[in-house]
């Protein structure tokens, strides 16, 4: 399973790439938004020069001309990018015509399995359900996701991978493993709360104590 997190703040992304464990970013416009960044082609620049998976960077238009043209420019910032367009009939055809010629595409604000059925018909390289947004209203987002995972595993033809975003918690990302999902884009938050367990941290202490009475080192 592929980690991907889901910010635009350059020094989140810097640390946990130095983890050697991430696959992957996502943006959005709020995301971007809340970086505070005033130019965002250069932001998404410095971000696939930290990350060598793909960084999805969003269309900001609505209708298919306008957002043909803005994933072009997208598209041209890097080799790792997958540009990243809505579940909409215009951003399915931009989808349908980028992935044509090579380009990855994200198709985000996914909330039904039709949706991701048209998706992975478009040619998508991701799709993007988002399961907490669905939580939010009462439905179950991960019952979403096994649906489309069932759905895509029964259609060799289909080479989408399932994205699953609007991540909220470790068990949404343990719940998305166990269902085979492809992969996760998981808030900073969200990704520091997976290390964590009390037992580790007693244990280690524990460790450390003991260590001590022995009173030696070990060379470095
Ligand atoms: O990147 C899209 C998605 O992950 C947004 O999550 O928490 O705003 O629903 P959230």
């Amino acid at each position: 399973m592929k980690f991907f997190v889901d910010t635009a703040d350059l020094s989140e992304i810097k640390e946990l790439a130095a983890t050697g464990l991430l696959d992957g970013v996502t943006t959005n416009p709020s995301l971007v938004a809340k970086s505070g960044h005033s130019n965002f082609i250069e932001l998404i620049r410095e971000i696939t020069a930290i990350v060598e998976g793909p960084v999805s960077a969003e269309v900001a238009s609505t209708d298919y001309a306008t957002m043909m043209g803005e994933a072009q420019t997208l598209a041209k910032i890097a080799d790792n990018i997958a540009v990243k367009v809505p579940l909409t009939p215009a951003g399915l055809k931009v989808c349908k015509n980028l992935s044509s010629n090579g380009t990855m595409v994200n198709v985000t604000l996914c909330f039904s399995a039709a949706q991701a059925i048209l998706a992975a018909k478009a040619g998508a390289t991701f799709v993007s359900p988002f399961v907490g947004r669905l939580d939010d209203i009462g439905q179950s987002g991960m019952d979403l996701i096994a649906d489309i995972c069932a759905i895509y595993g029964a259609y060799s033809s289909f080479d989408t991978q399932v994205l699953v975003a609007s991540v909220r918690s470790p068990m949404h990302v343990v719940d998305a493993a166990r269902m085979g999902a492809d992969v996760a884009t998981i808030p900073p938050s969200v990704i520091r709360q997976l290390f964590k367990h009390p037992l580790t941290d007693k244990g280690l202490a524990q460790f450390v104590e003991d260590w001590k009475k022995t009173g030696q080192t070990i060379p470095v």
